[in-house]
C-alpha cells in the first residue's frame, strides 16, 4: 500500500525534497498528502508546490502556538496521512497537537548521532560536535512523542567522520547528505511495515 504521509517544515526543505525526489523516482512507495509549515514564505513550501503537493501554513508565535498546532494536527488528520514526518519543523509540539493526532505515528530527523547532541538545533548542533572533539557525527531518524525532544526509538542512523579542518558549515553539509538518505530509508521501512 502506498503510504500517505504529511511533512511538517519551517525552512529550507531539503529533507522534504529528498522525500519528493525518492517518490518521483519510484524509490519510495509513499504519497505526500500535505506539507505544513510553521512559517509563511518558507522555501519548503515552494519546493512542495513545484511537486504539486498541497500545502498549508499554520504560523506559530509564542501566543498562538497551541491553537496553531491543534489546527495543524486537524489538517493532517483530514488529509488522510498515516505518518507525520518532522523535517526541520522548528517548534516544540504542544499537547493539543498530540491529542488531535491520535495514534498517527510521528518521526523526526536530527543532525547528530542521538542521544548525543540532542536538544540543540541548526548550526549549534555542529558547533557543539566540533567543540567536543568527537571524531564522528551523523544523522538520526527517530520516533517522536509527547515529552522530551529528540527522544524516542531510533529508526535509522548514518555516520560521517569529523575531518581535520572542519568548520560547522562543512560538517553540516556532510551530515545533511546523510540526513536525506536516512530519512528516505526510515520512511521506506515504515511504508513496507504498513503494507504487511
Ligand atoms: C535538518 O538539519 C534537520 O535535521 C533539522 O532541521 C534541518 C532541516 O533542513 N531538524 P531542511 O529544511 O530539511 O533542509
Amino acid at each position: 500500500m502506498t503510504l500517505p504521509l504529511a511533512v511538517c517544515v519551517s525552512g529550507r526543505g531539503s529533507n522534504l525534497g529528498a522525500i519528493i525526489d525518492a517518490i518521483a523516482a519510484g524509490r519510495l512507495d509513499a504519497r505526500i498528502t500535505l506539507v505544513v509549515s510553521s512559517r509563511a514564505g518558507a522555501p519548503a513550501l515552494e519546493r512542495a508546490s513545484r511537486a504539486s503537493v498541497p500545502t498549508a501554513v499554520h504560523a506559530v508565535t509564542n501566543a498562538t502556538r497551541a491553537d496553531a498546532q491543534r489546527a495543524m494536527a486537524r489538517a493532517i488528520v483530514a488529509s488522510g496521512a498515516r505518518l507525520v514526518v518532522l523535517a526541520g519543523y522548528d517548534r516544540i509540539l504542544t499537547d493539543g497537537f498530540w491529542d488531535e493526532l491520535g495514534a498517527i505515528p510521528v518521526i523526526n530527523i536530527h543532525p547528530s548521532l542521538l542521544p548525543a547532541f540532542g536538544g540543540l538545533n541548526g548550526m549549534r548542533v555542529h558547533e557543539a560536535v566540533l567543540r567536543s572533539g568527537a571524531r564522528e557525527s551523523g544523522a538520526t531518524v527517530h520516533r517522536a512523542q509527547p515529552g522530551p525532544v529528540d527522544d524516542g526509538e531510533i529508526l535509522v542512523q548514518r555516520r560521517v567522520a569529523v575531518l581535520p579542518g572542519d568548520d560547522a558549515e562543512a560538517l553540516a553539509a556532510r551530515v545533511l547528505a546523510e540526513e536525506h538518505l536516512a530519512l528516505v530509508e526510515a520512511v521506506g521501512r515504515l511504508a513496507r511495515q504498513a503494507a504487511v
